[in-house]
């Protein structure tokens, strides 16, 4: 398959490319766009065969559910057979925003879609190529992240192109993405809200407006045996870059003197370390392979950039890698969600 990229300008999008891109999602189509967190893979949501056809371009397991997206408040109702009144608030709060809620779900949506549940997630994407492209398709759209499964997220459309081409119809390039990690996923299905993948959208915003939030204690990966993650897509061994990446944890100035003594026994050993560090401390290392991963100062730029940094870092020729942690930001929760699952849960506590 030829994959057709075509890239789009956010301030002077092109009604031609949209509606390009719609009539290949309405026609069961495989189209992958930018949303605010990361590129979506998209299909038909309601339409069984282009959500398999999903599945086969990303590897996905096919018990790993999809997320619906929709650009109107109205496209909600066909696919929620429950709507409870603390999802109508965060759905005003929050959308079009980095927010998935799960309800339960109608007839209308294909087991196909959900992985075999009873329930949907549903998002409302603030990006305004995907608002115009799910507008354009008049069709719930379908949309994992754009990655194979088990690389991380895209956010750049090369990201997507290194995954995806020749693998679907089409790649809209509409330029980094803003936010850099996944949705916000809160289950609405159950009573009280619960955070099953930590995002943009905080627990403190959530709280702000239910008063009551709950966070799934196996959302963080490395469950005790019995005790699995609501969503599916958390059990699954996510992203380990070639090299075994360790996180430090520690406050930043602590954790800086750890990874230059882990720099100098790994130099020592004859081995050749990276390391993951921030605008104020790359100069403090002592290493060929240094990556910024963005200012402490401004932490959604350490987001933004941590998806990038960890692809780039299977390019380069190193046996381990050395990340400084991220704690104390609003942010926090979700970026080292995915860094701590990144580095398949390996920590060093740095003592004061
Ligand atoms: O920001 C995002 O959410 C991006 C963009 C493209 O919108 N999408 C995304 O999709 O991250 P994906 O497929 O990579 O992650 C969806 C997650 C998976 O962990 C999946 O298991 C979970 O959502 N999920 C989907 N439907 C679910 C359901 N009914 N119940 C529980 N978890 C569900
Ligand atoms: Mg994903």
């Amino acid at each position: 398959m030829i994959t057709k990229v075509v890239k789009i300008d956010e301030s002077n999008i092109s009604r031609e490319a949209v509606r390009e891109a719609g009539r290949i999602l309405a026609g069961g189509g495989l189209v992958a766009f930018p949303t605010e967190t990361v590129y979506g893979l998209g299909a038909n949501g309601l339409d069984a065969r282009a959500a398999a056809k999903i599945y086969e371009a990303k590897g996905r397991p096919s018990d790993n559910p999809l997320i619906l997206h929709i650009a109107r408040m109205e496209e909600l109702e066909p696919l929620a057979a429950e709507i409870p009144e603390e999802a109508r608030a965060l759905a005003s709060a929050f959308w079009p925003g980095p927010m998935t809620m799960i309800l339960k779900k109608t007839a209308a949506v294909p087991y196909e879609t959900t992985g075999g549940l009873d329930t949907v997630a549903v998002r409302m994407p603030s990006h305004p190529v995907a608002n115009g492209i799910i507008s354009a398709a008049g069709v719930p759209i379908a949309a994992p992240s754009a990655n194979k499964s088990g690389r991380p997220s895209p956010t750049k459309a090369s990201h997507v192109i290194e995954d995806m081409d020749g693998r679907i119809d089409m790649i809209v390039d509409g330029g980094e993405v803003g936010i850099g990690l996944e949705s916000t996923i809160i289950d609405m299905s159950e009573g009280i809200p619960t955070v099953l993948r930590p995002g943009y959208i905080t627990m403190d915003m959530i709280r702000r407006i239910t008063g009551r939030v709950e966070l799934d204690k196996a959302s963080m990966g490395q469950m005790a045996p019995g005790v699995h993650p609501k969503a599916p897509g958390m059990k699954y061994r996510h992203y380990a870059p070639k090299a075994e990446l360790t996180i430090f944890r520690g406050r930043p100035e602590i954790s800086a003197a750890a990874i230059s003594s882990a720099l100098k026994k790994a130099a020592s050993e004859g081995k050749k370390a990276g390391v993951i560090c921030t605008e104020e401390s790359i100069g403090l290392y002592e290493s060929p392979v240094k990556k910024c991963v963005g200012s402490r100062r401004n932490p959604e730029t350490i987001a933004h950039n941590l998806y990038d940094v960890l692809r780039a870092f299977d390019e380069e020729q190193v046996d381990c890698i050395f990340s400084e942690s991220f704690e104390d930001y609003p942010l926090s929760g979700a970026i080292m969600n995915r860094l701590i699952k990144a580095a398949g849960h390996r920590i060093v506590e740095c003592q004061e």
